[in-house]
């Protein structure tokens, strides 16, 4: 049963956006309309900044609201997508019988939240008790890739480091690197507002909050939490080095993953092309492999130079590259999939 056990989900159920004006609410709406979700109605919300501009919606326009208390009582499917601080202070304003799907990090942890990542783990949507999480963008791109393989060979131990675009600290980053890179390149003084350094021909640790003991920052923390969850692996160890890289859109990630057992480059190939969500770059003759650029606006996930780890002589190490988008697959086109699981368990 979806939704409260009292009063199922409708079929063509109403969906509002929150956050429908930033990076990740705007692929909401394209995700909705090209992929023809049933819904019969489309409520947009953000800040008080954006209420009264409309945007176009199926050749519609639709306006977009500020969010307030009373703004979800008619909803049936809330995809928030705001920051933490507003699902945690909103997602409790959904009527009983809603589901909320969120895309920040404000309650994937949580013991009675499922965290989904559909070519995974949909089984456990069915455990959701209105609310259902999505993964952070890296996780759900790491999680496509490793989960095939894990199901063929346990894997023990995941290294990565990420190459994480501009699109993923949102609208206000992208704007800010194409304005730091026109300043660089016109020999302009340039001051950073949203990034914590210059930008524009710069590489810089991921702009979240380090930990003081630990070293690791926010999104290093939960990668290494999300994926054991997703994947229902509570003993993978993962440690991850979250860097920024002046790319305006899509993630990539480098990982060296330890097996249980021996493993070739050639049988991780043929496990991932068959599997869901993924498509295979892997070209040595002419050095093409997953690049952000070819992920940009794709959702299906790049994965390549797969290779033995050359400092690991009992051959269970593969390292490989992942390239996503992390606005389509590690955002909206994940909660948008998940809305759709949601319906179409309904049907069933
Ligand atoms: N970007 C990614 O790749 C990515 C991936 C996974 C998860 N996420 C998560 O998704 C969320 C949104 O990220 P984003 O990149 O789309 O950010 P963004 O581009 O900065 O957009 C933020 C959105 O939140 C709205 N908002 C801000 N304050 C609000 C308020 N008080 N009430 C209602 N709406 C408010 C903004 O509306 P205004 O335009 O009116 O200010 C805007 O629509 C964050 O939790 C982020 O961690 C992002």
């Amino acid at each position: 049963m979806i939704g409260s056990p009292n009063k199922p989900l409708p079929r063509a159920p109403s969906v509002a956006i929150v956050g429908a004006t930033g990076a990740v609410g705007t692929e909401m709406i394209a995700c909705l309309e090209r992929r023809h979700f049933p819904l019969s109605r489309l409520k947009l919300l953000a800040s008080p900044r954006s209420a009264g501009r409309s945007t176009k919606f199926k050749g519609h326009d639709v306006r977009i609201d500020a969010l307030d208390a009373l703004s979800l009582q008619d909803i049936d499917i809330a995809l928030f997508s705001a920051g933490g601080a507003i699902s945690k202070e909103f997602a409790k304003t959904a009527p009983r019988h809603a589901v909320v799907i969120d895309n920040s990090s404000a309650f994937r942890m949580e013991q009675h939240v499922p965290l989904i990542v559909p070519e995974v783990n949909i089984d456990q949507i069915a455990c959701h008790s209105g609310i259902i999480a999505n993964p952070s963008c890296v996780a759900i791109i790491a999680a496509l890739a490793l989960w095939p393989l894990h199901r063929a060979n346990p894997i023990h131990r995941v290294v990565a480091t990420t190459y994480q675009a501009a699109s993923g600290g949102g609208a206000a980053l992208m704007e800010e690197l194409r304005a730091s890179t026109k300043a660089f390149l016109t020999n302009q003084n340039f001051t950073p507002r949203v990034a914590p350094h210059d930008y524009a021909f710069n590489v810089f640790s991921h702009n979240t909050r380090v930990d003081s003991e630990s070293g690791n920052n926010e999104e290093e923390i939960k990668v290494a939490r999300e994926l054991p969850k997703i994947m229902n692996a509570p003993n993978l160890r993962v440690g991850v080095t979250c860097v920024r890289v002046p790319v305006l859109r899509a993630h990539t990630i480098a990982m060296t993953v330890e097996f249980e057992h021996p493993l070739t480059p050639g049988t991780a190939r043929e496990i991932l092309r068959n599997a869901r969500g993924l498509e295979i770059v892997d070209d040595r003759k002419s050095n093409r492999f997953p690049m952000p650029r070819d992920a940009t606006g794709r959702d299906e996930v790049l994965v390549g130079r797969l290779r033995q780890d050359q400092s690991d002589p009992s051959g269970r190490s593969i390292s490989m590259l992942v390239a996503g988008d992390q606005l389509l697959k590690g955002a909206a086109l994940n909660a948008v999939q998940i809305a759709e699981y949601l319906m179409k368990s309904h049907d069933a």
